[in-house]
């Protein structure tokens, strides 16, 4: 089941075009093409070659439909993080990773992503694979469900949210979690209280935080000399070791850090875009990467 704002938009796709342009004329991976948003603005840009991965095999099997008569793309089931072995001993002249959930995902009631859909919890990118978040939800002792809330999702509350939680055990489905996680929260606030509570589950569930680290690195390796790697984050967990590690990488003389200070997307998009609001780019060129 999707609802009617699955469609995807892509996140500053003009500054992502911009930040990859020198790079079109060779390899592109495009390691979380999601629903293909991004591959599309960098064809029209005159990319001439661009290998599409994604972890969800649901978004595979869309990219192959969507691009089935495009030779220049070609999808995959990977995990960027297994960088740079899906391109084997080829170099990539860019790599881009727009981090996160696809409004797709977040449409689809089963893939359990969203608190306002009746949905398992299940929140996998590869629902082929690993453990869904119930087991989280319902398993973790208390004092490591609050550590994971604080640490994942900033929660403040999270000790009163995982009291809460293993109170109502077993929990069994999206909506469910959110009312219980509601409870702990005395007043109405901005923010839907299960916000943080859902972004820390998902981030458990799929060790997003690692496989950053890991695709970072790999990606590193992928890229040839003067080759760009663009990273899109949507929350100061992801964008402080995107921003740590290209750091670092300058330091070691690996490259250089392209932009200062992260690129957001101007007002315009920010209104008519709700997802792109937190968005972060920042952009690295390798030197002599191999
Ligand atoms: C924000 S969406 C990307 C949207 C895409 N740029 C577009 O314009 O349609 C993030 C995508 O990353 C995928 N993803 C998450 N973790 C991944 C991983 N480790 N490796 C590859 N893809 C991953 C998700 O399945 C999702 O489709």
């Amino acid at each position: 089941m999707t609802t009617a704002s699955s469609r995807h938009e892509p996140v500053m796709p003009q500054a992502t075009v911009s930040a990859l342009r020198p790079c079109l004329s060779g390899l592109i991976v495009d390691g979380t093409a999601g629903q293909g948003g991004h591959t599309q603005a960098l064809l029209d840009a005159g990319a001439e070659r661009i290998l599409a991965i994604d972890l969800d095999p649901d978004a595979v099997r869309w990219l192959s439909t969507r691009f089935r008569d495009d030779a220049r793309v070609q999808p995959i089931h990977a995990s960027y993080s297994d960088l740079p072995q899906p391109i084997g001993t080829e170099l990539s002249a860019g790599v881009l990773l727009d981090l996160g959930v696809s409004s797709k995902q977040l449409a689809t009631a089963e893939r359990g992503f969203s608190f306002r859909l009746e949905g398992p919890l299940d929140m996998r990118f590869d629902s082929t694979a690993g453990v869904p978040a119930a087991y989280l939800v319902n398993r973790l002792p208390e004092a490591d469900l609050a550590t994971l809330l604080r640490e994942y999702g900033e929660e403040r509350r999270s000790r009163a949210v995982a009291r809460r939680i293993v109170a109502s055990r077993p929990i069994e489905s999206t909506t469910q979690l959110a009312r219980v996680v509601a409870r702990a929260f005395p007043r109405r606030r901005r923010l839907h209280p299960a916000t943080r509570t859902f972004q820390a589950l998902r981030i458990a569930t799929n060790q997003e935080l690692d496989v950053l680290r890991q695709g970072l690195d790999g990606a590193r390796l992928a890229l040839c000399s003067g080759g760009r790697l663009a990273v899109i984050a949507f929350h100061s967990l992801e964008d402080r070791i995107v921003k740590q590690t290209f750091r670092r990488w300058a330091q070691e003389g690996l490259g250089e850090v392209l932009t200062r200070r992260p690129i957001r997307p101007d007002r315009s998009e920010a209104q008519h875009n709700p997802r792109a609001r937190s968005a972060r780019l920042r952009v690295f060129s390798a030197e002599g990467s191999t």
